[in-house]
């Protein structure tokens, strides 16, 4: 294995050049290097002006996802060693607009998430004194997948849909809002289907799956528009058949 590595890094500073451009850094080869290490490597060592964004470094915060060699990767789960010898190509996720280097606007994905209510929507609460909302291991199994979801945009930058239709609401946020229609303590989940029934709701997805193959934590996004789209369907013949009361 050679010792060292090429990372092919997409730049884009506003105040500097109107288009992003590519810059090529050397960096040592350890084959237990992620390419957030070679990053962090560039931004200590070789380029202080380099920006990207993480946290956690251990696929939690969901904050260090890039394209690597074109495919949406959390950055601090992927290996150098996967991708030897290199060169190494690291760009900001697609279809967000890009801030500076690697680091989006999430803006809109922020504001879609809030539109699809992800927490639990009570008619009445229980007054603390009756205690908490109980749950089976199997009511939690129900939704678990669903909220394991760490809002790290790979699904987005993976779907063509939300790169051609910018309204779509996206697969994350219809996986968390279903993580909540199947919490066994929410009742919120006709609110929530109004919303996603609309026509930049989950209609727009043509199943193209990507969402789920980059997924790092299996949620299966793409699992969940397909539940919703039976459930908005069989309530609107539902609706037809019984106009007086289809909850
Ligand atoms: Fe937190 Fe990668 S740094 S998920």
């Amino acid at each position: 294995m050679p010792s060292t590595v090429a990372l092919s890094v997409a730049r884009y500073r506003p105040e500097m050049e109107s288009e992003p451009t590519f810059q090529t850094y050397e960096v040592p080869f350890r084959k237990d290097w992620v390419v957030l290490d070679a990053l962090n490597h560039v931004k200590d060592s070789l380029d202080g002006s380099l920006s990207y964004r993480w946290s956690c470094r251990m696929g939690v915060c969901g904050s260090c996802g890039m394209k690597v060699n074109g495919t949406p990767k959390l950055t601090c789960a992927t290996f150098l060693s996967d991708y030897m010898p290199g060169p190494i190509r690291v760009e900001p996720l697609d279809y967000f607009p890009v801030v500076r280097d690697l680091v989006v606007d999430l803006t809109d994905f922020v504001r879609k998430l809030k539109q699809v209510k992800p927490w639990i929507i009570r008619k009445e609460e229980k007054p603390p004194s009756e205690g908490e909302y109980l749950q089976t291991p199997e009511q939690l199994d129900a939704y678990k997948q669903f909220s394991m979801c760490i809002n790290c945009m790979l699904c987005y930058s993976a779907c063509p849909i939300y790169g051609l239709e910018p309204g779509f609401i996206g697969p994350a946020a219809i996986a968390l809002a279903q993580r909540y229609n199947m919490d066994s303590r929410d009742q919120g989940a006709a609110e929530r289907l109004n919303i996603l029934s609309e026509h930049d709701g989950i209609w727009q997805c043509t199943f193209v799956g990507e969402c789920t193959k980059v997924c790092p934590k299996h949620v299966d996004p793409a699992g969940a528009i397909q539940q919703y789209k039976l459930t908005s369907a069989t309530h609107w013949v539902k609706s037809l058949l019984l106009p007086w009361g289809t909850r």
